[in-house]
This record gives C-alpha cells, sequence and structure tokens, in this order.
C-alpha cells in the first residue's frame, strides 16, 4: 500500500466518480464507507461501474469501513454530503496524518468552514464542481455531465498545488486550481440557493421555474436577494439572474439533487445552501424574506 494512497469518504454519486476516475488514472483509491454498506459490498464483491459517453467500465476498488482501517491516511477526498461530511471525518479522525492533505466536495457552504476549524493542523481545501453524475444502482456512476471542478485551500498557509497535481494533469475529470476557492462556492450557493429549493418545493424539473407565472415570481424575488447578500459581502459575480435563467434553460430537464432527495424523503443540503445564506444575511441585517419563506414552507412540506 502506498503512503500516498487517496482515500474516499462517501460511496454516493460523487465518491463513485472520482473513484472510478482515479483508478481509470491507475491509481489504487480506497473508498471508506460506513460499516452496514461495507459489509453489504465486501459480501458483494461487486465491481465499481462507471458509465460515461456511451461507454462502460469497472474497476476492483478496495473498500475499508472506519472499523477496518488500518493505515494512516495522507489524503483524503471527502465526497458524503454536507450534512454528514464533518462527522464521517471524525469517524477516521485517529487515522489522518497531522500534516495530511483533506479536499472537501461538498456543495454549499458551512461544513467546509467547520472541517477547516476541526483540523488545524491538516491542509483543508475545497472544491466547487458542475459535473453531473447520479447512481444507476449503489456502486453503479453514470457520469451524465462532463463539468469542471475547482479546487483551492481554505487557508493561505496550505500546502503547494503540487501535492495535488495528480488531480490535475492525465486524469478523466476536469479539474482546475483557484486561489479563491471561496468565491467559487458562493458563486455556485448563489444558482443554488434559488433553484434548489424551490423545485422542490413545487416538485419541478428545473426549466418549469421559467414558468412566466408563481414559481418564475419566486425565483425573481430569490435572485434579488441573494444579489443583496452577495453586494454586502463584496463578492462579484457575473449577472445572477443570467446565470440562474441559464442554468434553468440549459437544464431544464434535470431534477435538481435537492429535488431528488426530497422525492426520497432524504435530508437536502439546504441548510447549508439557504440557510448559509440566511444567516450570512441575519449576520449583516439584509431582510431575505423570500428565502426564509421558501424554508418554511419546505419544512411545514416535510423536507428539511
Ligand atoms: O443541485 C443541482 O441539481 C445542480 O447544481 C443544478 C444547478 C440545480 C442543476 O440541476
Amino acid at each position: 500500500m502506498k503512503s500516498d494512497n487517496w482515500y474516499i469518504l462517501g460511496a454516493g454519486s460523487m465518491g463513485c466518480l472520482w473513484a472510478a476516475s482515479l483508478c481509470h488514472k491507475g491509481e489504487a483509491p480506497r473508498l471508506i464507507l460506513r460499516d452496514s454498506n461495507y459489509q453489504q459490498l465486501k459480501e458483494s464483491h461487486a465491481p465499481l461501474k462507471l458509465t460515461t459517453a456511451g461507454q462502460s467500465f469497472q474497476y476492483h476498488v478496495d473498500v475499508v469501513s472506519p472499523e477496518t482501517l488500518n493505515a494512516p491516511i495522507n489524503r483524503l477526498i471527502v465526497c458524503t454530503k454536507a450534512q454528514n461530511a464533518l462527522e464521517a471525518i471524525n469517524s477516521i479522525k485517529s487515522h489522518l496524518t497531522e500534516s495530511g492533505q483533506i479536499l472537501l466536495l461538498q456543495n454549499g457552504m458551512g461544513s467546509q468552514q467547520a472541517i477547516n476549524e476541526a483540523f488545524p493542523t491538516q491542509s483543508v481545501w475545497a472544491g466547487s464542481s458542475t459535473d453531473g453524475a447520479y447512481l444507476a444502482a449503489p456502486f453503479e456512476v453514470c457520469h451524465a455531465g462532463q463539468g469542471e471542478t475547482w479546487i483551492g485551500p481554505m487557508t493561505d498557509n496550505s500546502v503547494s498545488v503540487d501535492r495535488f497535481n495528480d488531480l490535475l494533469s492525465n486524469f478523466r475529470l476536469k479539474v482546475s486550481p483557484c486561489d479563491t476557492i471561496e468565491q467559487k462556492l458562493w458563486e455556485k450557493l448563489a444558482i443554488n440557493c434559488c433553484i434548489n429549493g424551490l423545485t422542490a418545493l413545487f416538485n419541478c424539473r428545473n426549466g418549469e421555474l421559467l414558468d412566466n407565472g408563481e414559481k418564475q415570481a419566486w425565483l425573481d424575488l430569490l435572485m434579488a436577494e441573494t444579489c443583496s447578500v452577495l453586494t454586502a459581502l463584496d463578492i462579484h459575480t457575473p449577472s445572477l439572474k443570467e446565470r440562474v435563467y441559464g442554468v434553468c434553460q440549459a437544464t431544464a430537464n434535470n431534477i435538481s439533487s435537492t429535488c431528488q432527495d426530497a422525492r426520497q424523503g432524504r435530508a437536502t443540503e439546504l441548510p447549508f445552501i439557504n440557510g448559509f445564506l440566511i444567516n450570512k444575511a441575519e449576520n449583516l441585517s439584509i431582510p431575505v424574506n423570500s428565502h426564509k419563506q421558501l424554508m418554511d414552507q419546505l419544512r411545514a412540506s416535510g423536507i428539511n
């Protein structure tokens, strides 16, 4: 076992996509699964399947659980949902080396900052991705939309980008370094906090938000409030309205990740998306009533 093997926490669509992509490159990542999932997969001996652009690949990936981990972890990619990230890292904390690298691939914001604070000696990087992937079945990932992932350090005193070289070149995912990763995270959050919760509330596809009616009016209010918060934080993004309308049009047939979570009765990442924005707005005394109303109505509908 090489001491710099990548370990990946979480076997959802992103975890499987990154694990398969590292295998594709000839690396030997190890996937860390929760104990119940670990038992099932270990017994089934199932290979990891990747489908992309009409082609299918299979890889044999080493899976471990927090209980069966037996080696130090120098390099870790966290692919859990935002709400599970801190707890997941804590479950393997004793194996993380003091100067280890952690790459966080959560949606929204808040979880990255909490982990950065909880792991001061490790080098914590965050990523913001536009890759589209879903699990057709457990351990079977479909890379549906080739996107881009920007990665950058959460603190100035972080390790050099060279330590991430194997993710930046000769890799089937497009990964680029970014000096201002918090700005990138905000840009994505700004789009998601307008689209995702609304699609979950109306149980609709992204394109259906542009209905020239009730949904679009609400979307416009959410955008306006989001812009006020970004401006107060001095975060400059290209026209939010163009970007949000553009995403709704370009992904018109997609069911957003939040709408999928709501349909499956799973907890959503909205506390790290709209919830994060609302917290920031309250600290700045900026009214965000449409965002609050959206979160209230979602809660009343049993979507958390
Ligand atoms: O969360 C998602 O599903 C996506 O980020 C987006 C942009 C809403 C497209 O479906």
